[in-house]
């Protein structure tokens, strides 16, 4: 195991990941902890051009499987390039989603099958695994209600992707299969409610960093 820490954020899109994330770097920073914000899709050069076909290009028609390797080439350069050299550096890492995102999404919410796409992950990660993953979880009726008020009132967020224009069903299926993941994964993926007040689920975030971080 590599002396770094690698912390991953995944929930629906709307779920206030971008909130608790910005929480999370400025207690760090008040505390002179050094860190590496990074993202899933888009953490590289190459990933930044992957992620504007994946989410901004419905004229491109991919297909499932297409969709599921293009995450994972974006994810094998992320992880060559980026994270990899920080962990072994001993750097703390905190990624906007990681292999959970390719599971719960083109896993199972499109069916391209939960074992296929693990497998890609891993082969994708070189073996490394978050040692914690922050799961927002919120039931996708109300993620809808809230992205578009955020939406509305920053003007800030990218244009709407090819994901927030999928139906509430595909979110629901998403839901589940991070739900699902999280059980089997009990000690890696927490399950945090993200209808709390932000302030709240701040600490309980920190809750389970700390000892993460005294570990290192
Ligand atoms: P993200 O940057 O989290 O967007 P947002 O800020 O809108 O939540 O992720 C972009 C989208 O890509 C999001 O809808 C989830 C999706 N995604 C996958 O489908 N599979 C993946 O492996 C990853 C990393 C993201």
């Amino acid at each position: 195991m590599s002396k770094g820490r690698l912390i991953s954020f995944e929930g629906l899109d709307g779920a206030g990941k971008t909130t608790q994330m910005q929480l999370l770097e400025q207690w760090l920073a008040a505390r002179d902890i050094p860190y590496i914000r990074t993202r899933e899709p888009g953490g590289t050069p190459l990933g930044v051009e992957i992620r504007h076909l994946l989410l901004n290009r419905p004229d491109l028609a991919i297909t499932p499987l297409a969709e599921a390797f293009l995450f994972q080439a974006d994810r094998a350069q992320h992880f060559a390039h980026i994270v990899i050299p920080a962990l072994e550096a001993g750097k703390l890492v905190i990624t906007d989603r990681c292999i959970d995102a390719s599971i719960a999404y083109q896993g199972h919410a499109r069916g391209v099958g939960i074992e296929l796409v693990a497998r890609l992950s891993v082969i994708a990660t070189q073996g490394y695994i978050p040692n914690l993953t922050i799961l927002l979880d919120l039931d996708p009726a109300l993620v809808h209600a809230r992205t578009d008020t955020a939406n509305d009132a920053s003007g800030l967020r990218e244009q709407q992707t090819r994901f927030d224009a999928e139906e509430e069903q595909f979110h629901q299926r998403v839901r589940e299969a991070f739900l699902v993941l999280a059980r089997i994964h009990p000690q890696r993926i927490k399950v945090l409610d993200a209808s709390l007040p932000p302030e709240l689920l701040h600490e309980q975030i920190i809750a389970l960093v700390e000892p993460l971080l005294e570990a290192m």
